[in-house]
This record gives structure tokens, C-alpha cells and sequence, in this order.
């Protein structure tokens, strides 16, 4: 798959910009603040229905306005050329989603229509702070990559509000709420069984893609690996009927507690994920440059994941990441990422690029400054 052009309209600092995109490299370069990511944050709505990073649609509308719109035509391997769009209401808070003018609700059914991968520097704390990020790094992949994952996902999150809602409830009340619970209980254990086997399948298979990738962009010497460490103490290859019979009981087992606190404290939503090189835990032993390396590496592995699962080619989206490479890891990941999908490539540093394509002849290089692109040329040497 790949984005043939993009238009964007009261979008963060752009104005009206629109862009004729290459099949391969895409680089925009700019000084600080000119509105490189942005561009990227606009093919994040076509591809997700929202921002990579920021929460509220409303700021990203060029402030002063009341819509923005972004705009596009992905050509895709399973069904051919498709435009798609975006737009966004402050006054009305609606968002609006159409593929070839046809409405797409609800807007979670876009995830997995066109895959996209992105790696920037918002996503550092995936690998260098607390479980929650790795949580959600693992959900995207899944869900983008199975509909009927993303779908227990959701239902698992509404369920947990809903039992939260009745402990905290019980709480303020001094109430003893076991009755309440009970249905909760079935539901969120049934969809929590599910989450908890996909994921360790998920982990399983994706130890060889990270590894690959890793590879990729270090000669030898570096080990990367990956664990999946559920909340639950199931035995080690569980199955969904495994996990549902644990989840019940550390139910039971933890219920004072969660009482006592309010809300539900065991469960997927409390799962965590081990990264290690050369066996040593990322977060309490790697270097800054391998925390970027192993980033860069998750992402990769994640694009070649998901070619696989999704039968549609992703779409890259690499914000800012090349300065933060040595030039031997820069060097090896621009060479792969050159040829193996559409990728966008945000940076302040053009020499970067200049100097070390082996294709040059793919790239296509945009400068944007102040919200808007000041020049496009084709086939930079
Ligand atoms: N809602 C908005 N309306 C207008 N301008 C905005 C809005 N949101 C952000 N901006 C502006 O967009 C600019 C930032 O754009 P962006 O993050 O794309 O910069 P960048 O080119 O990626 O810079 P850097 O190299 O520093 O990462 C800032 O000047 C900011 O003030
Ligand atoms: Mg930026």
C-alpha cells in the first residue's frame, strides 16, 4: 500500500497544504516547528482516526478555525485506489470518516483497513518507562493486525470501566458490592482470557521478527528479546480456558483488596512485556543508543509483522529518529526502510540524506517551513 497524495486543510500549523507523495522515501525536511510532524500526525488520521501522540482532536485544528480536514488517496493492494477522509467539528465534536464518500461507523472498523507503522520519539517510553506503553504498543500491533482482537479489547476496557465504576461506587458507600460484581466478573474474565492468549501468541510470534530486524540495524554482538508477563500466574503455555479459571480465582483471592482500593486490581490490563539484550532487562541496564536501537527495531519488526498479517503492505512513519542513530545504525536503517515500503521521513538535518541513499533515484524530498511545503523535488542526487 502506499499514500499517493495527502491534503490537508486547518490542520496544526498548515493552512492548505497538499502533497504528491513517491512510492518509496518521502522526506521532509525543515527547521524546528515548521510543520514536519504534523504532516505525519495528518497521515496518522488517515490511517488511524486519530493523532499518534496528542489526545483531542480540537487541537489539532489550526487554532482560530473550527474544522480541519485531511485528505487522501492510499493505493492498496487488496482493493485498488481509495480516498479517504477526515474532518473534524470543534462546535459540532464530530469527527467524520468517509472512504470513497461512503461513511465509515464506527470509527474503530478503519483499524486495519490501511496498516501504518510509526516510530518517534513519543514513543521512547515503549521502551524506557512503565508498563502501559508497552501495553499499548502490543494492542496496536494486535489490533491492526486482527479486527477481532481490537474488538475484545474494547469491550474488555468498557467492562473494566463499568466494574470500577461499581467498586469505586462500594467504596464511597461502605458497601459490601459482590453482587453487583458477579456479571462483571464473566465478562471481564471471558474477554480477558482472550486478550491474555493473544497476547502470548502474539509475543511467541513475534520473538523471530525482532530479532531479524534488530540485526538489521546491529552487525552482531547484541541478543534482543522478548517476554510476555501476564498479570495472572498462568502456567506456561496456558489456553484461554487455563486463564479464565485463574483470572476467576485471583478474583476471589484479591477481593478485599479491591475493596479496599476501589478498583479491579488483577487482569490484563496489568499485564507487562520483558525486553532484554543479551539477557539484561532494557529498562534497568541498556544505553540510551540501544533504547533507540531497540525502538527502531520493535517498529521494524512491526512493519514486517504486519505485512505478513494484514496482506496490505504498511505505510512507514519515522518522526526524528535518524539524528538519534550513530551513522553506521542511521545508515543501515535508511537502506531498509528505502526499499521496503512508502516511508515518511521527518528531519532538521538534510545532509543526512543527501549523502546516504544507495537509491537515491526513489527518494522524494519536500522542504515545509512555517506550515507550508516551499519546495518539492523529485529525485534528489
Ligand atoms: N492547533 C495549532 N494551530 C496552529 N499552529 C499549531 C497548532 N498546533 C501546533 N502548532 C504549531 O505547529 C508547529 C509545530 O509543528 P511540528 O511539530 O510539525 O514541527 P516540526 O517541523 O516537526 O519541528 P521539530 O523539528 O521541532 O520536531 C509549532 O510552531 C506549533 O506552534
Ligand atoms: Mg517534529
Amino acid at each position: 500500500m502506499y499514500l499517493r497524495n495527502i491534503r490537508v486543510h486547518n490542520f496544526r500549523n498548515h493552512t492548505e497544504s497538499t502533497f504528491e507523495f513517491g512510492q518509496w522515501a518521502n522526506i521532509l525536511v525543515g527547521e524546528n516547528g515548521q510543520g514536519k510532524t504534523n504532516i505525519l500526525e495528518a497521515i496518522s488520521y488517515l490511517c488511524l482516526t486519530k493523532s499518534f501522540y496528542s489526545h483531542g482532536d480540537s487541537y489539532v485544528i489550526k487554532i482560530g478555525n473550527d474544522i480541519f480536514e485531511v485528505e487522501g488517496v492510499f493505493n492498496t493492494e487488496r482493493t485498488g485506489d481509495q480516498r479517504v477522509r477526515v474532518a473534524y467539528s470543534d462546535g459540532q465534536k464530530e469527527k467524520i470518516f468517509t472512504i470513497n464518500k461512503n461513511h465509515i461507523e464506527p470509527l474503530s472498523s478503519v483499524i486495519g483497513k490501511f496498516p501504518v507503522v510509526i516510530c518517534s520519539p513519543e514513543h521512547a517510553p515503549i521502551t524506557n518507562q512503565g508498563p502501559i506503553e508497552r501495553r499499548r504498543f502490543i494492542d496496536l500491533v494486535i489490533s491492526q493486525s486482527s479486527n477481532i482482537y481490537f474488538q475484545h479489547l474494547i469491550e474488555y476496557r468498557k467492562i473494566l470501566r463499568n466494574r470500577n465504576k461499581v467498586l469505586a461506587e462500594a467504596k464511597l458507600q461502605k458497601a459490601d458490592p459482590t453482587e453487583i460484581l458477579e456479571p462483571w466478573n464473566d465478562q471481564l474474565i471471558n474477554a480477558g482470557a482472550y486478550l491474555m492468549v493473544r497476547r502470548q501468541k502474539f509475543v511467541d510470534e513475534f520473538e523471530r521478527y525482532i530479532n531479524s530486524s534488530y540485526h538489521q540495524l546491529v552487525i552482531d554482538g547484541e541478543l534482543p528479546s522478548i517476554a510476555y508477563e501476564p498479570s495472572l500466574p498462568v502456567d506456561k503455555s496456558f489456553n484461554q480456558q487455563d486463564a479464565a479459571k485463574v483470572f476467576a480465582s485471583e478474583l476471589t483471592r484479591r477481593k478485599e483488596r479491591e475493596f479496599q482500593v476501589g478498583t479491579t486490581v488483577v487482569g490484563p490490563h496489568r499485564d507487562e512485556l520483558l525486553f532484554t539484550i543479551n539477557g539484561l532487562d532494557l529498562r534497568r541496564y541498556a544505553s540510551q543508543g540501544q533504547h533507540k536501537t531497540f525502538l527502531v527495531a520493535l517498529k521494524i519488526a512491526e512493519f514486517f509483522y504486519l505485512r505478513e498479517q494484514c496482506n496490505e503492505t504498511p505505510i512507514l512513519l519515522l518522526d526524528d529518529i535518524f539524528s538519534e542513530l550513530d551513522t553506521v545504525r542511521a545508515a543501515n536503517l535508511l537502506e531498509l526502510v528505502s526499499t521496503i515500503s512508502q516511508t515518511f521521513i521527518t528531519s532538521t538535518n538534510r545532509d543526512l540524506f543527501d549523502k546516504n541513499v544507495a537509491d537515491a533515484d526513489s527518494r522524494r524530498m519536500f522542504t515545509i517551513s512555517n506550515g507550508a511545503v516551499m519546495e518539492e523535488q523529485k529525485n534528489v542526487a
